[in-house]
C-alpha cells in the first residue's frame, strides 16, 4: 500500500483541471480501506472513483482514497433474474456489457456512462429514461470514521433524481465497497426516451435486443457529449430544474418553445441544457474553458484551463439563468 504525497490529480479527473492532494492512496480491497481510514482520520478525506463528476476548484489539503476494488460475484441465480455483487472500483461501462454480453437485463440503456460501479449510486445514475435505482438490491459501505459496516438497502439509500442518502444526510461518511444488483433474464425494452426509437428506424433495426438498445445510446451519446479523453468535461454541470406546474406556465407564456417534462400535476422539469442555450451561453468561451458547441449543460476544458475558471463561468452562467428565468441552477458536479 504506497502512500504518495503531494500528488498530482490531473490525470484522475475527466475535466483534466490540475490540482494536488496532499496524500494520494489507492486501496483494492477493504482491509487496506480500513487501514488508510485509520492512518488518516485526522485529515479530511475525499473518495475518488473515476473522477467524472468532479470538479477540483483548489488543492486538496487531506488525502484522497482512490477505489480499486474488483470483482463481480454472481451471488444467486433463477429462471428470472441474477443478483451480482460488484466491487466499487469496477468500470461503470465494462460492467455495463458484462451484463450485455450474458443476456442479463436492466442497465442496457445506462451505457457509456464514465465512471465506476461505486459511484452509481451516489447520484443515482441515470440517462435515457433508467435510473440505476431500479436495478440496485443493496450497497455495502464502511463508516469513514468508525470502521462499522452497513448494508443499504434499495429503501434506506433514498434514492431521488441525481440523488441519494450519500448525498443528503449521509453525506461524506461512508465508502461504498460493494454494490448489489439484479439484473433481469426478460428485458423490457425501454426506447420511448430522446432518440433511442429514432436512432433504431434510422439503422434498420426492427428486432429490439439489449444489444441494440445499448449500441444505440453508446451513438447517440457521442453524437452529442464530448468525449473527455478529447475535451475535458464533468458530463452535465448543473441538474435539470424542477420547478411547480405554474411557474412552467408563466413561463411558457412568454418562451411558447420552452421545453418541460410533467413529472406530476403538480411539478415540471425544465432541461437545464435548454435554458442555458436559450440565454445565448452555447459555444462561449472564457479563456480556456467554456459551454460545449453541441450540449449547453456541458462545460468544457479546452486544455490549461483551472478548476476555478471552470467554476467561475458555472457561477456567471447560475446568475444569468437566474436573473433571465428567475431558476435558479443546481450543480449535479461535486465541487472539492
Ligand atoms: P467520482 O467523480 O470519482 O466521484 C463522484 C462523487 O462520488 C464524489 O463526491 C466522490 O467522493 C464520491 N464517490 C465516488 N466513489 C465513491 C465510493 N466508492 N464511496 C463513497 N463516495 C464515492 N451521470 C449520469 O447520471 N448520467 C449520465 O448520462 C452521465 N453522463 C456523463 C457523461 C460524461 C461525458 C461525463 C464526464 C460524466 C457523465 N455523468 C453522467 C457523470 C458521472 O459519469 C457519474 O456521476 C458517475 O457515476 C461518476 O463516477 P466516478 O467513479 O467517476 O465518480
Ligand atoms: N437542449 C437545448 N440545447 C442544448 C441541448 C439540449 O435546448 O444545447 C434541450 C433539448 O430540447 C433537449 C433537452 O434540452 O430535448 C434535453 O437535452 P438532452 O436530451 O441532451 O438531455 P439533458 O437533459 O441535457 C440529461 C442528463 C444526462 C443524460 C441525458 C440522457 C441531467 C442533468 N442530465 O441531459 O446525464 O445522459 O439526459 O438521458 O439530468 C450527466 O448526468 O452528466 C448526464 C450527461
Amino acid at each position: 500500500m504506497e502512500i504518495r504525497q503531494n500528488f498530482s490529480l490531473k490525470n484522475l479527473n475527466t475535466f483534466g483541471v490540475e490540482a494536488f492532494a496532499r496524500y494520494y492512496a489507492a486501496f483494492k480491497e477493504e482491509e487496506s480501506l480500513a487501514e488508510l481510514l485509520h492512518h488518516f482520520r485526522e485529515l479530511p478525506q475525499l473518495i475518488l472513483g473515476g473522477g467524472s463528476n468532479v470538479l477540483f476548484t483548489q488543492d486538496f489539503p487531506g488525502v484522497v482514497l482512490h477505489n480499486q476494488i474488483e470483482g463481480i460475484e454472481r451471488l444467486k441465480e433463477d429462471e428470472s433474474g441474477v443478483y451480482l455483487r460488484v466491487g466499487a472500483g469496477e468500470n461503470w461501462h465494462r460492467f455495463v456489457l458484462h451484463c450485455i454480453e450474458r443476456d442479463w437485463a436492466g442497465i442496457e440503456n445506462l451505457s457509456l456512462i464514465p465512471g465506476t460501479v461505486g459511484a452509481s449510486p451516489m447520484q443515482n445514475i441515470g440517462a435515457y429514461g433508467v435510473e440505476v435505482k431500479e436495478v440496485i438490491e443493496e450497497v455495502e459501505a464502511i463508516h469513514r470514521r468508525s470502521g462499522e459496516k452497513r448494508v443499504f438497502s434499495r429503501e434506506a439509500c433514498a434514492f431521488g433524481y441525481r440523488d441519494s442518502i450519500f448525498k443528503q444526510g449521509e453525506k461524506e461518511q461512508w465508502v461504498i465497497t460493494r454494490v448489489g444488483f439484479r439484473l433481469s433474464k426478460h428485458p423490457q425494452f425501454r426506447v420511448g426516451y430522446g432518440a433511442i426509437q429514432e436512432k433504431l428506424e434510422e439503422k434498420g433495426i426492427h428486432t429490439l435486443s439489449i444489444q441494440a438498445i445499448s449500441q444505440v445510446v453508446c451513438e447517440i451519446r457521442q453524437s452529442k457529449l464530448p468525449d473527455p479523453a478529447q475535451i475535458g468535461n464533468g458530463g452535465s454541470f448543473f441538474k435539470n430544474p424542477v420547478i411547480s406546474q405554474a411557474d412552467f406556465l408563466a413561463l411558457q407564456e412568454q418562451y411558447p418553445h420552452i421545453v418541460g417534462y410533467p413529472i406530476d400535476s403538480e411539478k415540471t422539469k425544465v432541461p437545464a441544457a435548454w435554458l442555458i442555450d436559450q440565454d445565448g451561453w452555447k459555444g462561449h468561451r472564457m479563456g480556456a474553458v467554456g459551454v460545449h458547441k453541441n450540449q449547453a449543460l456541458v462545460l468544457v476544458n479546452y486544455g490549461p484551463g483551472k478548476g476555478g475558471e471552470v467554476w467561475q463561468l458555472a457561477q456567471e452562467i447560475q446568475e444569468s439563468v437566474h436573473k433571465r428565468f428567475g431558476i435558479r441552477l443546481s450543480p449535479e458536479i461535486n465541487l472539492i
